[in-house]
């Protein structure tokens, strides 16, 4: 099956083409314009989806080799993410499949992170646990078939991604801060400083990273600005190290609880060099199957849409020229288990 997936659900325009697994072209295009001012501007991201998608959706067919003609499905995210920019994404699909005369099918970005996962795996087999890391969302999700989804924990109250951007904006460092965090860190010392880590009370599978934000602002008043630009290295290692310890303990803790074979790491930040290293390390003790996603389907892009499209479509379940775009909409199973 050819589906075309589109993604504009916040900063990145992209169109994708996929056949079954295989993904023939996946175009992405990061608005710069973002970037002075330390975060998406809703209204100036919305504006851009509405200049690229046409050419971005005409590359991608044209890099895939394949004719409008041929496809046979369309899928697009249709939330969680901001309502304008979703807008542009689901009015366009909604367009084209009449145009077409093919179907389509609205779909969650979270999904597709998932989608993203599974996109670089080859042997699999459910249940998998995700844990879902990016700049909205951190998560962990027993995923216990295709399109089945059971939500385990959840953050209280900012993401991790959020965390690792607002901690970089502090620090003086470029957006989207998480690479640059992650970059740096690799020359400091990550006991220079030690972090709050939210454990949070019980046995429980959410998260919090309001504090370590908090932690790092109280850090920076508290400390002269010469002593802090000497150890910027050592300050990025130490934050990135409380972010991702809490991560990788909750996860193992409910591997553990649920008896899981396969872990999936799923996101944005699932590009994180040191969270990618000490996962599949934790995992390989347990002698826990570890997939990893490729770099390029960790953040936005459409491929990972078009592949979580392709499940719908195969099961015959696809949208109506109704389908709207859903700003807080939740990940929900579309099949029991
Ligand atoms: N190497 C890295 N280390 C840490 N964080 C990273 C890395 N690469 C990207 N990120 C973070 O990933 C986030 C972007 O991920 P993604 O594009 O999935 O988020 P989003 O789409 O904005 O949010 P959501 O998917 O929750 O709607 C940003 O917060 C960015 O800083
Ligand atoms: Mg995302």
């Amino acid at each position: 099956m050819k589906v075309l997936g589109i993604e504009t659900s916040c900063d990145e325009t992209s169109a994708a083409v996929i056949d079954d697994d295989r993904v023939l072209s996946s175009i992405i295009s990061s608005q710069e314009i973002h970037s002075r001012f330390g975060g998406v501007v809703p209204e100036l991201a919305s504006r851009a989806h509405v200049r690229l998608i046409t050419p971005i959706v005409r590359k991608a067919l044209q890099s895939s080799g394949i004719d409008y003609k041929k496809l046979d499905g369309i899928a697009v995210t249709c939330g969680p993410g901001l309502v304008g920019a979703l807008l542009v994404g689901v009015n366009f699909v909604k367009g084209l499949s009449r145009a077409l005369n093919i179907p389509f099918i609205g779909v969650n970005h979270l999904e597709g992170h998932i989608y993203g996962n599974l996109l670089s795996q080859k042997n699999y087999q459910f249940p998998i646990l995700f844990l879902i890391v990016s700049g909205g969302h951190t998560m962990l999700i027993l995923m216990k078939d295709h399109l089945n989804y059971q939500v385990l924990g959840q953050t209280r109250d900012d993401a991790v991604g959020e965390a690792f951007d607002k901690g970089a904006k502090m620090l003086g460092l470029g957006y989207p801060g998480g690479p640059e965090i992650d970059r740096r860190a690799k020359n400091g010392d990550p006991d220079f400083y030690k972090f709050p880590r939210a454990w949070l009370k019980g046995q429980n599978f959410d998260f919090s990273y309001s504090g370590l934000k908090t932690a790092l602002l109280v850090y920076l008043e508290q400390n002269p600005p010469s002593a802090i630009s000497k150890h910027i290295d050592d300050i990025c290692a130490s934050y990135q190290a409380a972010a991702v310890e809490v991560l990788i303990k909750k996860t193992m803790n409910a591997a553990k609880h649920f008896g899981i074979k396969y872990v999936g790491v799923a996101g944005g930040v699932a590009a994180n060099s040191l969270l990618r290293e000490q996962l599949t390390e934790e995992c390989g003790k347990q002698g826990i199957i570890m997939l990893l996603p490729e770099p390029i389907y960790c953040t936005d892009n459409a491929a990972m849409i078009a592949r979580a499209g392709l499940e719908y479509l195969n099961s015959g379940i696809t949208s109506g020229q109704n389908l709207n775009a859903y700003p807080n909409l939740k990940i929900k199973s579309a099949k029991k288990s």
